[in-house]
């Protein structure tokens, strides 16, 4: 049967989910509406503690790609639009640039030397602490806690269960369609199927007729409409799986991209005084087909310059892609009269290089591996002051003018990804989380993020000077690019890389670490990186000198010590 995109995502989701979601699934969720009380809020009650929902979207590997951070190439209407009703973070950074640390260090809100978890194998509640989550939070407040698609990294990091039954009412939901992504699903040029990465596909042709964000939004959607059925209170959090690798995508997207208007990144060398231990060698993209075809040399590469436009172009078209199905998600919540009731959380679990600095990739302190899209919508407050209807109109991203909107609230201030388990608490108006003590891993309830809900409630701009900062680190097996530099395991790890964001400057020090005892030296440090970010964006151009900037360097260093928490 031939799938039209426009009619893909405009049949009935009932239809689809029903026939791949299991029985047991959706019976236990209705028994648990039924039997849970406290999770019925009424939306026709006042504005009382706790009567907002929330509604979460993660994002995988989506840096600041989008019409609201100012880019005006990509095409992301619903999304601008979003950002429009929002609070919109312009410097918002994740603590560890790859998935499952950084979710779960935002979805505990503690930093990964709290977690202990810099890899993907190990489960913090063994590992490190018993620590209660975000949604888990919002679950033991009434709430009931659903989780469609990406929201945990799946695996021994959420014990095989992304954290359930702590974290969720119901057994989160992952598309059925997900276990082709690394398959051989992509058109190659020789007619043949690929594992490719970059695979633009006909939906007609794919596994199932479907791709695993579709799924995702389409169940996301079910539970919407289930939930406004049974009036309960609900956090719902939505993991899209693009635009992380490989780039499989409805093919439809690549229109808004002709090849002919994709630039190069503005800075696609490796920069000259780089210390070689800051440098990633991508190796995830290597191991595709149509990459291992190009015989690129390891680790420094380079991707020759058409290749280099096709990997721009298609994460580009695969951002559209998203925005379609964001798109679709909030114009749900608001046809369901949702849109007065529900807080809107919108982020990313890091960035991407897109050839920045010749990387691909993420695994790096640099801000385009480290700095992520955060808007946060709440009803009556951000969008105080605009028209009460049609909050979340669907735009379509193929229409040839979206309408585009500008972002209203803009904070510059560099703020971060752990905080957001307070400031969601602070915005649906649960109790507040007290601040983490050091140490903390006896604690199961506490921060270690500070509350944005100074900048949403009030109209504060800015901050006392020093807590305007932004802590990320990253490790490393070695001084040089090896084959596992980009994931060392745990006990590979001998050096990481602590970094810091303040409004002027990236300051980054790579020192010893022992991976048995969990404790950096950093009286042994083997590079330092300082950029200025106003004359420098990009960070190419390392201005590290101790002799020259030794005073800056010791105050950074003694705030990069002090900030991270020690054990
Ligand atoms: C860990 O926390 C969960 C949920 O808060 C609790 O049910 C469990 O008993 C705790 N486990 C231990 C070993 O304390
Ligand atoms: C992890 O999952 C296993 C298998 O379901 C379970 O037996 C174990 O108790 C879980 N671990 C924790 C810490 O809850
Ligand atoms: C591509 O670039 C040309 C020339 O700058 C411009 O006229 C056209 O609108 C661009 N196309 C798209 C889809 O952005
Ligand atoms: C791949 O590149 C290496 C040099 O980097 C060269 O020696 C080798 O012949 C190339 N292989 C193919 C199949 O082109
Ligand atoms: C949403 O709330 C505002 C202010 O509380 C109210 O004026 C408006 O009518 C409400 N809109 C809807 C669609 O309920």
């Amino acid at each position: 049967m031939r799938c039209e995109w426009k009619f893909c995502t405009q049949r009935d989701p009932s239809s689809v989910s029903s026939i791949m979601t299991p029985p047991t699934y959706y019976f236990s969720f209705l028994l648990l509406l039924v039997l849970e009380p406290s999770a019925a809020g009424g939306e026709e009650a006042g504005p009382a503690a706790g009567d907002k929902n929330v509604l979460l979207i993660i994002v995988d590997d989506l840096r600041t790609s989008l019409g609201c951070y100012g880019d005006d190439i990509i095409k992301s209407p619903n999304i601008d639009q979003l950002a429009s009703r929002s609070i919109l973070f312009t410097n918002a950074y994740a603590q560890q640039s790859v998935c499952a640390p950084s979710r779960v260090s935002f979805l505990t809100g503690r930093r990964p030397d709290t977690t202990r978890l810099f890899d993907f194998n190990s489960y913090w509640r063994k590992h490190a602490g018993n620590y209660s989550t975000l949604p888990q939070y919002f679950k033991e407040h009434g709430y009931v806690t659903m989780s469609v698609g990406k929201v945990f990294h799946p695996g021994i990091s959420s014990n095989h269960s992304d954290d359930y039954p702590y974290s969720w009412s119901v057994r989160p939901f992952h598309p059925s369609s997900e276990k082709y992504e690394n398959m051989k699903t992509c058109k190659g040029k020789d007619g043949e199927l690929h594992a490719n990465l970059v695979c633009p596909v006909d939906l007609s042709e794919v596994p199932e007729g479907t791709l695993p964000d579709i799924q995702s939004t389409e169940e996301a959607i079910r539970l919407l409409k289930l939930t406004k059925q049974k009036k309960s209170s609900f956090f719902l959090a939505v993991g899209y799986h693009k635009p992380h690798i490989p780039f499989r995508f409805p093919k439809e997207f690549l229109k808004l991209y002709p090849i002919e208007n994709i630039s190069l990144a503005p800075d696609p060398d490796i920069p000259r005084n780089l210390p070689l231990v800051a440098y990633n060698p991508w190796t995830d993209i290597r191991e595709r087909e149509d990459v291992q075809a190009l015989n690129i040399s390891f680790p420094y590469g380079p991707i020759p310059e058409h290749f280099q436009r096709l990997i721009r172009q298609s994460y580009f078209a695969s951002v559209s892609y998203l925005d379609s199905l964001v798109g679709q998600l909030l114009n749900t919540v608001e046809n369901l009269g949702l849109s007065n009731h529900t807080i809107i959380v919108f982020a990313s679990d890091h960035g991407w290089s897109l050839g920045e600095h010749g990387e691909w990739a993420k695994y790096s302190n640099f801000d385009v591996a480290t700095r992520v899209p955060l808007m946060f919508y709440v009803p009556g407050v951000t969008n105080r002051g605009q028209p009460q209807q049609n909050i979340f109109t669907y735009i379509d991203p193929l229409s040839p003018e979206p309408e585009r909107n500008i972002p209203e609230n803009v904070k510059e201030d560099p703020v971060e990804l752990v905080s957001l388990f307070s400031t969601i608490a602070d915005l649906a108006q649960l109790p507040s989380l007290p601040e983490c003590p050091v140490p903390s891993f006896h604690i199961e309830i506490c921060t270690e993020g500070q509350s944005l809900s100074p900048y949403l409630i009030t109209s504060k701009d800015k901050r006392g000077n020093d807590e305007i900062v932004a802590y990320s680190s990253y490790p490393r097996p070695s001084d040089t690019p090896q084959w596992n530099s980009d994931k060392p395991d745990l006990k590979d790890i001998t050096i990481m890389g602590y970094s810091m964001r303040t409004p002027d400057y990236r300051f980054t020090a790579w020192v010893e670490y022992n991976p048995i005892t969990f404790e950096a030296n950093f009286t042994d440090i083997h590079a330092q990186e300082l950029y200025f970010v106003e004359t420098d964006p990009n960070q190419d151009n390392n201005l590290f000198n101790s002799s020259i900037h030794s005073n800056l360097l010791t105050k950074l260093f003694g705030n990069l010590k002090s900030g991270r928490s020690f054990n």
